[in-house]
């Protein structure tokens, strides 16, 4: 397989491709390409993974730049897992925020973050805040 080249860059990025690329996968959470654009713009640090030039990786991390982060949006597509992509973007993120406690939520891959050093840790809470997506 051809060889994946990640980058950090938020100014090359076609949001359509990327969402198309999350839909194909089955992981897309509805935000429009716009949404996706500002997701990524908002966030402390993101990466993108790309394979002869589509997105086949991408990841995001907030923080608040001293102590407190948060990672989201980890992925890997189908046809590139199990080749150490995700444990690429993973690590990259985690080295923009030395220092600070990490959080994630994580459904089916606990497995995936316990080999990063993730623990879990009981006390989390959430909430959405009114309707999915809708504060624009
Ligand atoms: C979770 C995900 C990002 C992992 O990406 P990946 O590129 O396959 O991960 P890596 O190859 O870096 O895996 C590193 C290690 O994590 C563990 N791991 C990864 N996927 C695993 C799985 N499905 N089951 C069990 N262990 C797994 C393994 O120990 C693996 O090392 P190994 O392949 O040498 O055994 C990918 O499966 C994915 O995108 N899943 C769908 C989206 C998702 O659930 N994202 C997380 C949301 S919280």
């Amino acid at each position: 397989m051809a060889e994946i080249v990640f980058s950090s860059d938020l100014d090359d990025v076609d949001w359509a491709a990327l969402k198309d690329a999350l839909v194909a996968d089955d992981f897309d959470n509805l935000r429009t390409p716009d949404q996706y654009r500002r997701s990524h713009e908002n966030s402390h640090a993101v990466v993108f993974g790309r394979c002869e030039g589509r997105f086949v990786a991408n990841g995001r991390i907030l923080s608040d730049g001293v102590c407190n982060a948060y990672l989201v949006d980890i992925w890997t597509a189908t046809p590139h897992r199990r080749q150490g992509v995700g444990r690429e973007v993973v690590n990259r993120l985690l080295a923009t925020v030395p220092g600070q406690h990490v959080a994630l939520f994580t459904d089916d891959m606990p497995a995936f973050y316990r080999t990063l050093g993730f623990a879990p840790q009981v006390g989390g809470m959430s909430r959405i805040v009114g309707e999915w997506l809708a504060g624009g």
